[in-house]
């Protein structure tokens, strides 16, 4: 089983001025795929606090998986994924551009999703949009596949024979 940090990314959510409906459908998905959630956050669209934050969930609480919510859009608060690029020792494109092209079935306005998928060290990083009903779409079509790259990230899969 594999442990997962949430990260609500919101400067409404982290004033209590708007419910985290989104980080809720994350935690729900997560526990009906088996994984454990080992912690769960909502802060400001502050750069240099969602850096801390990635930093802090990966290296000192070792979580295997963290996604992030909110901040991928255009509004000038918007910087979840400069943050994450950052923090981030590999660049792993494959699973925002699966996400963006499986949303484009939905909405042509998932083109407009900056989401950035990446690892630091041990931990895979990805940032989902903000909306529950973009939430729900995306991690459950990337979810089935996140278990493989997780077990060669973390050495217990050596190779990806099937
Ligand atoms: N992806 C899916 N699957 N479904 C959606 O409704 N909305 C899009 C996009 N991705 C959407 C989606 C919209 S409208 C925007 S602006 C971007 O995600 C960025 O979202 P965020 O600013 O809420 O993070």
């Amino acid at each position: 089983m594999f442990n997962v940090g949430i990260l609500t990314i919101s400067d409404k959510g982290s004033k209590e001025e708007r419910k985290d409906l989104s980080g809720k459908v994350i935690e729900e998905i997560l526990i009906k795929n088996n994984y454990s959630i080992l912690e769960y956050n909502i802060i400001p669209d502050e750069q240099d606090i969602i850096e801390k934050e990635l930093i802090k969930l990966s290296d000192e609480k070792k979580v295997d998986l963290i996604l992030t919510t909110g901040g991928t859009g255009f509004s000038k608060r918007d910087v979840t994924p400069e943050a994450t690029i950052n923090v981030a020792t590999k660049l792993v494109p494959g699973i925002a551009e699966a996400m963006r092209a499986y949303s484009l079935n939905i909405t042509k306005r998932a083109m407009l999703s900056r989401a950035a998928s990446v690892i630091r060290n041990n931990t895979l990083i990805i940032n989902l949009p903000g909306s529950p009903k973009a939430v729900t779409e995306s991690l459950e079509y990337i979810i089935t596949e996140l278990d493989h790259g997780l077990k060669i990230l973390t050495g217990k899969d050596s190779e990806c024979a099937r």
